[in-house]
């Protein structure tokens, strides 16, 4: 036992012993054992306004809230420093970044040492899901982030009651994270300590469940019950254990009959989850409430249906663009007792960011913490800047939003930002198609990554960055649970907000104007003819859409839900290259369905 554990509130050996080994490495100050407490959280946010890491916003406006400005080239996650450490190449697949287990930990392991020098380390214990419940993982995360540690008080739930739960002998998912930037005696602190991109390492142990990363105190690299826990790792666990761990939001959408249907959508990275999870319907009689906006764990219920469970407590969300006109239920979110990462800071103490529907102030502070007005010719707001709010503070939250049984599920949606060619909703004809239309998912790159933006990529799933093992295989683990929920697996929809005209303006009104959509679906669940078989998938006949109310041409609806023939050829055409990086590890039903969409295309 040393000074990190001589305190500690555990009497768990394999925890004080993996502290114990961590504090000897990093060589941290001091160590503190997190208690997931208000006071501790108020505490921690007090030291970072000290340290000038954190602005407090203004008490009347924005109560308890914060402004954090991040290191300009920390503002994404980075996928090309995420590495799935499986023992062998092929067992990540050609999507994700290998390097091998005992290499990567040795490279680790040198940049690790003394790298808390002058810090607090900090031990985090979390629960992804309700604690205590059958589905919840529960992980503890060691960090020299303060910042980390309260955004993790809102994502998760976390401290004291985690330990209790753990006991003596529980076990949990090791995080190791640090900011790698040691503090020297005298040296002046920075107000985002961080490493240089190529010192940064996002590392994955799925055959240890273990996550080491380093360099990078943004998101989903440094919030480690997230991506790395909550997707990657929680994939391969799924695979294993026959269930699923997805980049989906979970919804619950009501009609004006009363009748509620739970919805999960699959979009990558900054492609609309939050909005849709929370949407406010345009539709007259139609409500949505939230289960939630980023992450669905699912299994296959008693009843032989498929139900989800939201792991984290809060969203992450991106900031710009959000607006009481795109997402009410979003603003009214954040507040208060929201952190805010890299958006612009007001003359009056508040947040403000691009297609925030109200006027821009007249100066303000941007995301560098640069004099800003209107005409600078910069954003204010990085294009990434995000909130951090608790989830129970969405005036639509479901009331079964943490039920450990979940909700069943009636139908999967998964979209894209595509502007051209992808309808506006296609329904699968089969489980077998809605696997091939999932793994052929192409969407323009976002914000949400480092890297060029606006280039369309196959993003299977939503998941290219976030599945911890050989997509080809994880493809085949879908077409094994679509076997086992035979007549119970939910209707599957491809959905695309995002087509563009000529003069490249979104032709789809897209935010609560997606209920109509959301509406078509409900009536394809419950058996209307609504829909007309075609050579791609399942489309909605002319006029299915309710267009009552909507300014959208009717030139515009036929061009949004027209068959593109040659689009579709191209597109079929760069699946088939996708598939071929797998060799022969594609399942035959995909290659199968291949075949059959190329036929049924003429091509
Ligand atoms: P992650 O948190 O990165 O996983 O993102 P997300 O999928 O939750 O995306 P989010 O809902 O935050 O939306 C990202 C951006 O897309 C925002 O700037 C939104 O304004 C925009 N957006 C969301 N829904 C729509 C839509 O229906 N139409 C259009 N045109 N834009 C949308
Ligand atoms: C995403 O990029 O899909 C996010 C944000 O949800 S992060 O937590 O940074 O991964
Ligand atoms: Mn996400």
């Amino acid at each position: 036992m040393t000074a990190a554990t001589a305190n500690a509130p555990t009497k768990n050996a394999k925890l004080l012993a993996w502290v114990d080994e961590i504090a000897e490495l990093t060589t941290p100050k001091d160590v503190c054992w997190c208690d997931g407490s208000q006071e501790e959280y108020d505490r921690l946010c007090q030291q970072m306004v000290a340290s000038g890491m954190a602005t407090k916003l203004d008490e009347k406006t924005r109560p308890n809230s914060f402004l954090f400005r991040s290191d300009p080239s920390d503002v994404a996650r980075v996928e090309d420093r995420t590495f799935i450490c499986a023992k062998t190449k092929e067992e990540a697949g050609p999507t994700n970044n290998w390097t091998d287990p005992t290499a990567i930990k040795a490279t680790l392991r040198s940049l690790y040492a003394g790298c808390m020098k002058g810090r607090t380390m900090y031990v985090i214990p979390f629960s992804m899901g309700p604690l205590g419940s059958p589905v919840a993982k529960v992980g503890v995360q060691i960090t020299d982030s303060a910042y980390v540690v309260v955004n993790m008080r809102i994502m998760t739930r976390m401290g004291k009651k985690v330990l209790d739960y753990l006991g003596d002998q529980g076990t949990y998912i090791p995080c190791l994270h640090s900011n790698g930037a040691p503090l020297e005696p005298g040296q002046k602190d920075s107000t985002w300590p961080c490493a240089p991109i190529e010192k940064k390492y996002i590392a994955h142990f799925p055959a240890e469940r273990e996550i080491w990363s380093y360099g990078s105190g943004y998101g989903g690299n440094a919030l480690l019950g997230k991506k790395c826990l909550a997707l990657r790792i929680a994939s391969t666990m799924a695979r294993d254990e026959g269930w699923m761990a997805e980049h989906m939001l979970i919804l619950a959408l009501t009609s004006p009959q009363g009748k509620t249907h739970y919805v999960a959508a699959a979009f990558p990275s900054a492609c609309g989850k939050t909005n849709l999870a929370m949407m406010q319907p345009t539709l007259p009689g139609w409500s949505v409430r939230c289960i939630g906006d980023d992450i669905a764990w699912m299994r296959i219920g008693k009843d032989g249906r498929l139900f989800a469970v939201n792991p984290e407590a809060g969203f992450f969300g991106v900031a710009p663009g959000t607006s009481y006109k795109s997402n009410p239920n979003a603003m009214k979110s954040i507040t208060r007792n929201t952190l805010f990462t890299n958006c612009l800071l007001t003359p009056e103490n508040d947040i403000w960011w691009e297609d925030m529907d109200v006027p821009a102030p007249a100066k303000g502070l941007d995301w560098e913490g640069k004099e800003w007005t209107p005409d600078c010719g910069r954003k204010g707001a990085h294009a990434n800047a995000r909130f951090t709010a608790p989830a129970t503070q969405c005036p639509v939250i479901d009331p079964k939003w943490e039920d450990p049984e979940g909700v069943p599920i009636s139908a999967i949606l998964f979209g894209g930002r595509r502007p051209n060619t992808i309808p506006l909703v296609n329904e699968a004809l089969s489980w077998e198609h809605a696997v091939f239309m999932g793994s052929s998912t192409g969407s323009e790159t976002t914000a949400a990554n480092i890297g060029a933006v606006g280039v369309v990529r196959r993003d299977p799933f939503a998941m290219l960055p976030f599945c911890g093992y050989n997509m080809a295989d994880y493809f085949a683990h879908w077409l094994d649970i679509g076997n086992k929920l035979g007549s119970n697996a939910p209707k599957v929809f491809f959905v695309n907000w995002f087509r563009k005209n000529s003069a490249g303006k979104f032709m789809w009104p897209g935010y609560g104007e997606n209920s109509r959509v959301l509406k078509y679906v409900v009536e394809r669940i419950e058996g209307k003819d609504v829909g007309q078989t075609t050579s791609i998938g399942i489309l909605p006949k002319a006029g299915a859409i309710d267009t009552a109310g909507l300014n959208v041409s009717a030139a515009d609806m036929a061009e949004l839900t027209k068959i593109d023939v040659d689009g579709w050829k191209k597109e079929i055409d760069g699946v088939a290259e996708f598939y071929a990086k797998f060799g022969n590890r594609i399942p035959p039903a995909l290659m199968a369905e291949l075949a059959k969409a190329k036929a049924r295309l003429g091509a």
